[in-house]
């Protein structure tokens, strides 16, 4: 590991969250904190918890940089603040998207589709009938399959920005019903990939489209602890969208914004357990319909 260039991040941190630099390929050491936040989640007493994944410990993140910001906590109070915040606002939002999916198989759609699926087990913990594929960069993808064999998703290796979604020869039927979701992806992307993704998307009988995305409020909401994580990983996010921007990004596809809960409405409508808990940045969950 680069320990110079991770110093460096944090040096140069300023009171922002646009990127240094951003990281192409390898796997999402992000991916791997939220699966910590769900393990530390379902630790909780069920009466005070936001969800329960049985399995996200199984993809704690040994990255030697994860590790030493999960040591620094104790010695960096304002860090460890900043973990406890991210950790509420990441699960309330997956809690959000358990529950939308959940309600999308209720509704008929029977293929989910998740875009930078990362550590997601909704496949086995919500199941169903639905046929499920996951699409996330080779080395995500690689380590979800040797730490989740079980899985009944059909995954798929392929980076969004270079191949699009490459959904032809893998059993995926455009004729039939389908949801996609993007959770904690929208910010990795250029808007142009977006758009294209979004056509993708929108072609077909009858399509869903469930995602989070960051609203440009949150800027200086960041903390300068959340700015240095996000640097060092090199993961910051690159886009931003109020809801108004999201709902003319998704009508040339033919999808209509049919619900936006920003983090008040997730834990008023599907997170009971956050309620009275501390939040920092969080990202909005939108649903989109092409009737
Ligand atoms: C912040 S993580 C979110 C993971 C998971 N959806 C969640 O909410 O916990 C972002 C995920 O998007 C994937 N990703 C980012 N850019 C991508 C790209 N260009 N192509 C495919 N996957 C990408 C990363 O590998 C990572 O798994």
């Amino acid at each position: 590991m680069d320990w110079r260039r991770a110093l460096h991040a944090v040096a140069e941190t300023r009171h922002s969250l646009r990127p240094a630099e951003r990281r192409t390929g390898g796997r999402s050491l992000v991916a791997g904190a939220n699966a910590l936040f769900r393990a530390a989640e379902a630790e909780r007493p069920p009466a005070s918890r936001i969800l329960a994944d049985g399995y996200a410990a199984r993809f704690a993140e040994r990255h030697p940089l994860v590790q030493a910001i999960r040591v620094g906590r104790f010695v960096a109070p304002p860090l460890a603040r900043e973990l406890a915040r991210l950790q509420v606002a990441h699960c309330t939002r997956h809690r959000a998207l358990d529950a939308l999916v959940a309600e999308a198989l209720a509704e008929g759609f029977t293929q989910v589709v998740t875009l930078g699926a990362g550590y997601d087990t909704r496949p086995l913990r919500i199941g169903g009938p639905a046929r499920w594929f996951e699409v996330d960069v080779p080395e995500t993808a690689a380590l979800k399959r040797r730490r989740l064999p079980e899985s009944p998703a059909t995954a798929i290796e392929a980076d969004l920005i270079v191949d699009g979604l490459p959904l032809a020869g893998t059993g995926f039927d455009a004729d039939a019903p389908a949801c996609f979701v993007l959770e904690g992806l929208v910010h990795y992307l250029p808007a142009a990939t977006l758009d294209a993704l979004l056509a993708t998307m929108g072609a077909g009988p009858r399509r869903r489209v469930l995602l989070s995305f960051i609203d440009p409020a949150m800027v200086p909401r960041a903390s300068v602890a959340f700015t240095s994580l996000v640097k060092v990983v090199r993961e910051a996010p690159r886009q931003y969208l109020t809801p108004e921007a999201l709902a003319e990004h998704a009508a040339p596809a033919g999808l209509r914004l049919t619900g936006h809960w920003p983090f008040a409405a997730q834990v008023a409508a599907f997170a009971p357990g956050a309620r009275g808990r501390a939040v920092g940045v969080s990202q909005d969950v939108a649903r989109l319909d092409r009737p």
